[in-house]
């Protein structure tokens, strides 16, 4: 499957990330950063240290929005650490990041590949993909689909009590990447919070001995750290590449919403009017761990 990631690294980023890298059915065509679990600088930095890890120096990645489209940014740095990895060594990028900048990387990127054969796989705040939609609709309406994490349909939010990082750090991004043309999987915390891993699977991971393996193993270590008290953590993001991947691991409910910009922004609102989208309301967590630990254990 040829894709883009875009994602603001992060440590469940980055271990979804690998699992896309070292997962041979995976075509992973670029990676986009954008502001949101930390600044746009070091998220941008994260990505080309992760590819340096798999050895990817022929994948490009770009760097995208510094904040998003309407008011002030907001981070998760109590999670991820000031580095956005928790303090997890990676070595330097192979390469620069691409001149252009994520949207234009984006643009050229899609108008080379025949129409519908690019994924979009949205592990951050939707920024990137709403300047594209608005600064390059011919290129943005040639995505295949965008499986994104984000929002909340039962659970309580990470951000308050209705909202979810991910929409709340740019509702606006949020509302205009649903209104759009290109359709959307999007998998919320109802899912995402019940895919988690504990010290003793950790043990399991890291065993395989591959990097993917190893590396992630010490990112969701770090998970825990100020968390000490938690028996496991939640692998938000990998659930965007399984989902591409294993389908059947879930089950889909298909929802029309919007997305608050307004009262409790991020919020996603069921509404008559709002964008069909289909939404992730069940994992089989069991085998999706499996499914995860087995593509982060392949040998590149
Ligand atoms: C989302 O927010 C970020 O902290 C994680 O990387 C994930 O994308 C979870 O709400
Ligand atoms: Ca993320």
């Amino acid at each position: 499957m040829r894709v883009i990631i875009d994602t603001d690294p992060g440590l469940d980023d980055a271990v979804g990330i690998l699992y896309a890298l070292a997962e041979p059915r995976f075509a992973v065509e670029g990676i986009t950063a954008v502001a949101g679990n930390i600044g746009i600088t070091t998220t941008t930095r994260n990505a080309g240290s992760l590819l340096a890890a798999m050895a990817c120096g022929d994948v490009a990645y770009a760097a995208g929005a510094a904040g998003p489209l309407a008011g002030a940014a907001i981070n998760e740095e109590a999670i991820h650490g000031a580095d956005g990895m928790g303090g997890v060594t990676l070595p330097v990028p192979l390469r620069a990041p691409e001149a252009t900048g994520a949207t234009t990387f984006l643009a050229a990127r899609l108008m080379e590949a025949p129409t519908g054969t690019l994924t979009l796989l949205a592990l951050g705040p939707l920024t990137n993909l709403a300047l594209l939609a608005r600064e390059a609709p011919e290129a943005y309406a040639r995505i295949n689909r965008i499986i994104a994490m984000g929002g909340t349909i039962h659970e309580r939010g990470n951000m308050g009590p209705f909202a979810e990082f991910n929409m709340a750090a740019d509702p606006l991004a949020a509302q205009e990447v649903f209104a759009g043309s290109v359709p959307i999987t999007l998998i919320p915390l109802d899912v995402t919070r019940r895919l988690r891993a504990t010290p003793d699977d950790l043990d399991r991971l890291a065993a395989s001995g591959t990097t993917a393996a190893t590396l992630s193993a010490d990112l969701i270590r770090a998970y825990f750290t100020g968390n000490t008290e938690r028996s496991s953590r939640p692998l938000h993001d990998p659930c965007v590449m399984l989902m591409a991947l294993e389908p059947v691991l879930f089950g889909t409910e298909t929802m029309r919403l919007r997305v608050d910009c307004e009262a409790h922004p991020g919020r996603l609102i069921p509404a008559e009017d709002g964008a069909q989208i289909e939404v992730a309301m069940r994992i089989d967590a069991p085998k999706a761990l499996d499914a995860l630990w087995a593509g982060l254990s392949i040998q590149r």
